[in-house]
């Protein structure tokens, strides 16, 4: 179709047309009904509140069953989120239900991280979503969706105001979850007590601009009931699971021994309405939003962090397809970039290798050099030792030779004139006072 033309028809007005009869497009919202009660539901609660406060048991309360439940200990070194899965049934509708415990929040000595397990808790399933989403074969159809669409707030009925970990983990998670605020175990606090703590809290939410879930006003069906149930916010609530006989019904209540207090006598706490607003009004609401508000906002910091964009610089619209083009390239380019740096790298320390290398050799060579000269040096006195010592045994025979062969004469000589022998025997032998013979020796 030509762009004209286009123009012109999306230009044309819509003419309202009346039917000659019955056609049967008003079943579509039945067709949707049955769809989606075929498929089933899900439901996601977070609790967070310090441990002991009374989570589980308004989950049983709320639920009308009993589920799963472990106390947590006050020692655990940090928040640890624990979900857990059911299935549900009323009438015909089946409900996956997920109730996640923030186990341990309230208990360290050093509460600055407490939210962080928290908020990446809620990340961590938003991305999985995003994560389906992107897959070119997703199956959203059938995917457990995990993404939280409440979180009850639990408060500490102190009566006093609300804890700044209190403040600052509302607030983080403001804007990633529907949050309400619940007063737990509202029995224990007095009337008169409860609405000024009541008008506290919402005072300090406001000062410190932490923004709760408000129920929806602009559905003509609830907007009423939405409006006044507003007011009543944070919800006083108690839970129990026992059943105690009030008249002639047995109710759910918390015995005291001055009294009852039941769960869902409005004029004793707040379950009822919480009840009402979190399961039987709006909790298509709190699905939609989590969807709608917090999801969104989740996948468009997402995916701008990740450089996609709507409109180029120039405020015209942008496919997906060039802003991956474009990423590709700039990933291509510092890819190349990195190579180059790690090539340049590997150069330079080859060289630096081979430099140091060079030395350690000519350090070697001048060691060898030294050890040489000193090796030819002592060669050189060994030698000249040597010499000397030959010289002496030369010196040392002369002397013996000159000694026998004065000897033999003066033998010869004695065997000629025996009576001049002794005498010349005298002679010979007395050498001057200053002459000796030592170890056959000549020393003068
Ligand atoms: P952890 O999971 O261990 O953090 O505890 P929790 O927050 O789930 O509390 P749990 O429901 O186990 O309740 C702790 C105690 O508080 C139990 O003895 C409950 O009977 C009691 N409790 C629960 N709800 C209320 C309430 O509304 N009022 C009062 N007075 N006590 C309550
Ligand atoms: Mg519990």
């Amino acid at each position: 179709m030509a762009a004209t033309d286009l123009e012109r028809f999306s230009n044309e007005e819509k003419r309202n047309l009346s039917l000659g009869g019955h056609v049967g497009f008003d079943s579509l919202p039945d067709q949707l009904v049955s769809k989606s009660v075929a498929q089933g539901f899900s439901f996601n609660i977070l609790c967070v509140g310090e441990t002991g406060i009374g989570k589980s048991t308004l989950m049983n309360t709320l639920f009308n069953t009993t589920f799963e439940t472990e106390e947590a200990s006050h020692y655990e070194y940090a928040v640890r989120l624990r979900p857990r899965t059911y299935d549900l049934q009323e009438s015909n509708v089946h409900l996956k239900l997920t109730i996640v415990d923030a186990v341990g929040f309230g208990d360290q000595i050093n509460k600055d991280e407490s939210y962080r397990p928290i908020v990446e808790y809620i990340d961590t399933q938003f991305e999985n979503y995003l994560q389906e989403e992107l897959k070119i074969r997703r199956s959203l159809f059938n995917y457990h969706d995990t993404r939280i669409h409440v979180c009850l707030y639990f408060i500490t009925p102190t009566g006093h105001s609300l804890k700044s970990l209190d403040l600052v983990t509302m607030k983080k998670l403001d804007s990633k979850v529907n949050i309400i605020p619940i007063i737990a175990k509202a029995d224990t606090i007095s009337k008169s007590e409860l609405h000024k703590f009541k008008i506290k809290i919402m005072s300090e939410l406001v000062s410190n601009g932490v923004q709760i879930y408000q129920f929806p006003t602009d559905d003509d069906a609830v907007a009423e009931i939405n409006s006044v149930m507003n007011a009543h916010l944070p919800f006083a609530v108690v839970g129990s699971t026992e059943e105690v006989k009030v008249g002639n019904k047995m109710v759910r209540a918390r015995q005291y021994p001055w009294g009852v207090v039941q769960v869902e006598n409005e004029s004793h706490c707040d379950f009822v309405k919480l009840r009402e607003m979190l399961i039987r009004v709006n909790m298509e609401d709190l699905r939609e939003q989590t969807h709608a508000r917090h999801y969104e906002l989740y996948r468009r910091c997402k995916l701008e962090e990740m450089g996609f964009k709507d409109t180029d610089p120039d405020n015209q619209p942008f496919s997906l397809q060039e802003t991956y083009e474009t990423k590709r390239k700039e990933f291509l380019c510092e890819l190349q970039k990195k190579e180059e740096e790690m090539r340049q790298m590997f150069v330079n320390k080859v060289k630096e290798t081979e430099s140091e290398l060079k030395e350690k050799e000519r350090d070697l060579h001048e060691k060898f050099e030294h050890l040489k000269r000193i090796h030819q040096e002592e060669k050189r006195k060994v030698e000249e030792k040597r010499r000397e010592l030959e010289e002496e045994m030369n010196a040392f025979n002369r002397r013996k030779v000159a000694v026998e062969t004065l000897q033999c004469q003066s033998l010869q000589a004695t065997s000629q004139q025996p009576l001049k022998k002794d005498k010349d025997k005298k002679n010979f032998f007395s050498l001057p006072s200053s002459c000796s013979i030592t170890s056959g020796r000549y020393v003068n």
